[in-house]
């Protein structure tokens, strides 16, 4: 076998052993955690797609419109050079498909998009001689997904999302993404922010703790402040795992380019202890 084929061989060996160890605790660990909730929460997360496609973007109305293949905006190629807040924060893209605005007349003009794909730091959007529409505007995904398993290879696996580990390969220097388009440059933390937060909701059963200092190595406060947790709101008090598993709260990342909902223990540390 390829040792291509040996890894997709232990990525659906991963995710298959997480599936059991769900479903032991469903059976087992009924103490813990209330049975019939958990079965709900189990059900309305949608199951996950092929690796390669977690975290594109797929922006079909304008393209469609001109007569254009559609843009596919694959976050794992950015993310592997990018954090979050250089795009989100600096490039002013949104957190919710399409809410960017993004045009032809913008993007040609060195907003979006043509802040980085100029022919310098990458493969440019200007039409020439040396044009590559067809990158981004792409009839299918075949090469992409190509570079992707590619890329993958000698990534950190998870059971799920882009079945990479993201926080891990950050954390080991697998990848290094600039925090910044003009390199890399140092951010204050706050020190009253260090200390993990205990989350909790109204009716507390679970052991989730939020750190402030993952989260801010990738991403900026007002990733989150004021639109997503209303601190002044103490928006927690509202989570359940349905409204995080429709795109509220962590679902805002969490289902769509972090690390999906799916992937239990990686908050609930203390589900692991039941598997
Ligand atoms: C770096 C990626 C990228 C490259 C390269 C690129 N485009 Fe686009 N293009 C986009 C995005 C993003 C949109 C917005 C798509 C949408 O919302 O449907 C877009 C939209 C368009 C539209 C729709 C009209 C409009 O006003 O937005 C046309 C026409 C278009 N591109 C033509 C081209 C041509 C021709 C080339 C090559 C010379 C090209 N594009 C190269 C990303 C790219
Ligand atoms: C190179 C730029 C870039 C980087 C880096 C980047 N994003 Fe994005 N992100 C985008 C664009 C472009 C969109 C689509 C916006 C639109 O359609 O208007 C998007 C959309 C999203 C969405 C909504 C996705 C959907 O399917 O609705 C989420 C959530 C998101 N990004 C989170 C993140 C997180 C978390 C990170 C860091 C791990 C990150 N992004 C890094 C450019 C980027
Ligand atoms: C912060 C800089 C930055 C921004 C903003 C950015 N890109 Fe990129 N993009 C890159 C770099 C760097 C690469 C890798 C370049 C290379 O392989 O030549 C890349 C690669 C890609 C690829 C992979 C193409 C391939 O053939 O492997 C696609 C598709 C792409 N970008 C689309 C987009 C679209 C669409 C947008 C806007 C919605 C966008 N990018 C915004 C920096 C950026
Ligand atoms: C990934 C999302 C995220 C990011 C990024 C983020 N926060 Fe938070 N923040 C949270 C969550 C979740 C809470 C808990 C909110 C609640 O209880 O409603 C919180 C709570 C807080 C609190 C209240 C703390 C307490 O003890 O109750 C402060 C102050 C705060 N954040 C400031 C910041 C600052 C400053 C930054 C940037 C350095 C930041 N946050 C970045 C998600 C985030
Ligand atoms: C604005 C986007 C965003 C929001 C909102 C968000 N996260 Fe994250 N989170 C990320 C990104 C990006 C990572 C890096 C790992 C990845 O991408 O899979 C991460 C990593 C984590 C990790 C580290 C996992 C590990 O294995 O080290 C935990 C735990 C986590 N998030 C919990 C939460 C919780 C709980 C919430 C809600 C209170 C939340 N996150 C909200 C973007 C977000
Ligand atoms: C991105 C982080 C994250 C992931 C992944 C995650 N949860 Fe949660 N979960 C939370 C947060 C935040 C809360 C609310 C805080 C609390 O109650 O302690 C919560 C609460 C819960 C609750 C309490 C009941 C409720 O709805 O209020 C249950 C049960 C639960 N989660 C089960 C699961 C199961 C099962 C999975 C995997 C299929 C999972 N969670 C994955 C973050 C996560």
């Amino acid at each position: 076998m390829k040792p291509g084929g040996m890894r997709i061989v232990t990525r659906v060996m991963l995710t298959a052993a997480v599936a059991l160890a769900l479903a032991l605790a469903l059976r087992v660990g009924a103490q813990a955690m209330d049975r019939a909730d958990l079965a709900k929460v189990l059900k309305a997360i949608p199951p996950n797609g092929p690796f390669e496609r977690y975290g594109n973007v797929t922006m079909r109305s304008r393209a469609k419109a001109a007569g254009m293949a559609p843009v596919v905006f694959p976050h794992w190629v950015h993310r592997a050079r990018y954090t979050c807040r250089v795009c989100h924060m600096e490039l002013n893209f949104g957190m919710r498909r399409g809410d960017s605005g993004i045009t032809r007349a913008l993007y040609t003009s060195g907003k979006f998009c043509g802040a980085c794909h100029d022919g310098t730091t990458a493969f440019t959007v200007q039409a020439g001689p040396n044009q590559q529409c067809n990158r981004c505007h792409m009839a299918n995904t075949k090469e992409l997904n190509k570079r992707f398993a590619e890329f993958a290879e000698g990534m950190p696996l998870a059971s799920f999302g882009n079945g990479i580990d993201w926080a891990t390969a950050y954390n080991e220097g697998n990848i290094r993404p600039v925090n910044s388009l003009a390199g890399q440059v140092t951010l204050p933390f706050p020190e009253k922010l260090k200390k993990p937060l205990k989350l909790g909701t109204a009716s507390p059963r679970s052991d989730v703790s939020f750190s402030h200092q993952d989260h801010y190595a990738e991403l900026d406060c007002s990733s989150c402040h004021p639109d997503v947790f209303n601190i002044k709101l103490k928006s927690t008090t509202a989570f359940t795992m349905e409204t995080n598993i429709y795109g509220n709260f962590c679902g805002v990342c969490h289902m769509l380019v972090a690390f999906p909902m799916n992937d239990c223990r990686r908050c609930h540390k203390g589900m692991s202890n039941s598997y």
